[in-house]
C-alpha cells in the first residue's frame, strides 16, 4: 500500500516533453499522481457484481461486455458504481452516455483514463489538460482542435488508401506458405496490430522501427490502469521520446503531421512544445489500439460467421454497411470523464473528482436505440452508432479509422475467404475493447 500522494523527486522542469520525463504534471500537492485513496493491489480482484463494483479492468470484462451490460440494463441498473479507482459510476444506457458527453459543465475531460491515480489540479488543467485536444474543456477545446481538423480531413486521408493496401498484402505475404485446414494465424498478432501503428507513425515522421515500441505505450497507458501509480515507466520513456523526435524535427523540418503541428498556429502564436508533444501523445494512443481492436473484433466476427464473408465477398457494395454495423456492435472505445463539481446525475450523488466511464460501446447495444441491438446486421440500414463519440470530443480520426478497417477486411477476405477460431481469443483489459491474440485457421476457399 502506498500514500495518498506520490512524492516529486525531480526539479521543476521547463517542459515535459524536455528535461522532464513523466507524462504527468505537477500538481498543487507538490505530487506527479494524486491517488483519492491509497493504493491497495487487494481492492483489485475479479468482480462479483458489476452493478455495484463495476472494473473495466477486471480481466473477464471485454471478453463479456455485451453480456454484462445487458445484465446490467435488464436488472434494472442504468449506472453502474464503484468504489475502486478512489470511485467511478458508469451510465450504460444510449440517453444517459449522450448526457454526460454533452455536458461539459459537469463534466470534465481533464482526464480520461480512469485509473488508479488522478492527475492533480495543475498536473493537467482544464482547459487545455495534458493531451488536447481529448483532455481540453470548452472554450479552449474548439482551438485546440482546429489544427488537427486539416490533417484528417478526407481529401488529406483517401491517398493513404494505396499504401494502407500495400501494407496489409505484405503483412499477409509474411504469414508464408499457407495450407488451407491446417495452417493457423494470429489475425491479431501478426496482421491487426500492425497496420495502424504504421500508418500513424508515418504520418507523424517517426522511425518505422519503433513501432513496437509504441505498442507498449499504449499498453503502459491503456492496459495498466488498476497496477500501482508510478510503475508505468514506459510512459515516463514516452515523454522523453517525443522529446527527442520534436528536438529532431526542429533540426531537420520534413513534411509529416510533427512538423506540421510544431508550425501550425493559434491565434497568431506556434503552439508550446507541450501543446505539440500532448497532442501527438493523443494521436499515437487514440489510432493505435483504437483501431487495431476495431479491425480485430471486425475479423473475430466473420471468423464466427460464414454467412457474413459470404455476403461481403459475393456483394461488395455492402461493405460501406458492414463497416458501419462492425464500429456499431463491436465499438472499441470507451472515455472517461471526472466530474467537475458535485451533481445529482438523474438520482446519483456524483461527487467532485469522481470518475465517470462513458462506454459508447455500450449506448450502441441499447434496444430503446436500435432494433435488434445484439443482433449483427450486416447491411443495416438506419446505424446512428456512437462508436466515435458524442458531442464536442467526437473522433478527429475517423475517416482514417474507416479506412484502415475497411482496406484491412476487404484485404483478408480477398486473401482468405474462408477462415475459423482456432483456439482462445485474448482479449485487450481496460477501456479499449479488442482482440490482442486471435487464431484463426485458414480454410479451403
Ligand atoms: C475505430 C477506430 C476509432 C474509434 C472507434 C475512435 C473513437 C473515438 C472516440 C469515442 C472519441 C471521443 C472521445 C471522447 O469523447 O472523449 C475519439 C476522439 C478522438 N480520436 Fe478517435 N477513434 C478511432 C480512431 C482514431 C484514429 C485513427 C485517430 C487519429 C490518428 C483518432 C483520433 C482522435 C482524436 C484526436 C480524438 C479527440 C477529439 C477531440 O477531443 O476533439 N481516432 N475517438
Amino acid at each position: 500500500m502506498t500514500d495518498t500522494v506520490n512524492e516529486k523527486a525531480s526539479p521543476e522542469p521547463s517542459s515535459r516533453f524536455g528535461d522532464r520525463d513523466a507524462v504527468f504534471g505537477d500538481s498543487p500537492e507538490g505530487t506527479d499522481v494524486w491517488q483519492r485513496v491509497p493504493y491497495n493491489p487487494d481492492d483489485y480482484g475479479p468482480v462479483k457484481d458489476f452493478a455495484t463494483d463495476f472494473d473495466h479492468a477486471d480481466r473477464q470484462y471485454n471478453p463479456n461486455a455485451p453480456e454484462v451490460w445487458k445484465e446490467l440494463r435488464e436488472s434494472g441498473c442504468p449506472v453502474a458504481h464503484s468504489d475502486r479507482y478512489g470511485g467511478m459510476w458508469v451510465p450504460i444506457t444510449h440517453d444517459m452516455v449522450h448526457e454526460v458527453a454533452y455536458d461539459t459543465d459537469h463534466f470534465t475531460s481533464r482526464a480520461v483514463v480512469p485509473a488508479v491515480g488522478r492527475p492533480g489540479d495543475l498536473a493537467m488543467p482544464a482547459p487545455v489538460g495534458g493531451v488536447p485536444p481529448i483532455s481540453s474543456d470548452p472554450p479552449f477545446h474548439a482551438m485546440a482542435r482546429r489544427p488537427l481538423l486539416p490533417p484528417f480531413a478526407p481529401k488529406q486521408i483517401e491517398p493513404w488508401e494505396d499504401e494502407v493496401r500495400v501494407l496489409c498484402r505484405h503483412l499477409l505475404d509474411e504469414m508464408g506458405d499457407i495450407t488451407p485446414g491446417e495452417s493457423v494465424v494470429d489475425a491479431a498478432i501478426d496482421y491487426a496490430q500492425n497496420i495502424p501503428v504504421n500508418v500513424i507513425g508515418r504520418m507523424l515522421g517517426f522511425p518505422e522501427k519503433d513501432e513496437a515500441l509504441f505498442r507498449q505505450f499504449v499498453h503502459d497507458a491503456m492496459e495498466r490502469i488498476d497496477e500501482e501509480p508510478g510503475t508505468q515507466n514506459g510512459l515516463d520513456d514516452l515523454g522523453k521520446y517525443i522529446g527527442e523526435q520534436i528536438e529532431d524535427h526542429r533540426n531537420n523540418p520534413r513534411d509529416d503531421l510533427t512538423s506540421y503541428l510544431m508550425n501550425v498556429e493559434l491565434d497568431g502564436n506556434k503552439l508550446s512544445d507541450d501543446h505539440v508533444g500532448g497532442s501527438i501523445i493523443l494521436l499515437l494512443v487514440a489510432g493505435i489500439d483504437t483501431t487495431w481492436s476495431a479491425i480485430g473484433s471486425s475479423l473475430w466476427h466473420l471468423a464466427q460467421n460464414p454467412a457474413d464473408r459470404k455476403r461481403l465477398i459475393d456483394d461488395p457494395e455492402v461493405m460501406t454497411f458492414a463497416i458501419e454495423e462492425f464500429l456499431r456492435a463491436y465499438a472499441p472505445v470507451t472515455m472517461g470523464r471526472m466530474v467537475a463539481k458535485d451533481h445529482d446525475f438523474n438520482g446519483c450523488p456524483m461527487k467532485k473528482d469522481d470518475w465517470v466511464l462513458l462506454p459508447f460501446p455500450a449506448a450502441n447495444r441499447d434496444p430503446k436505440q436500435f432494433e435488434d441491438a445484439d443482433k449483427f446486421i450486416i447491411d443495416r440500414k438506419e446505424n446512428r452508432h456512437a462508436a466515435f463519440g458524442l458531442g464536442i470530443h467526437r473522433c478527429l480520426g475517423s475517416n482514417l479509422a474507416r479506412l484502415e478497417l475497411r482496406v484491412a477486411i476487404e484485404e483478408f477476405i480477398s486473401r482468405f475467404p474462408n477462415f475459423e477460431l482456432a483456439g482462445d481469443t485474448r482479449w485487450s483489459v481496460g477501456q479499449i475493447r479488442g482482440p490482442r491474440e486471435l487464431p484463426v485457421r485458414i480454410l479451403a476457399d
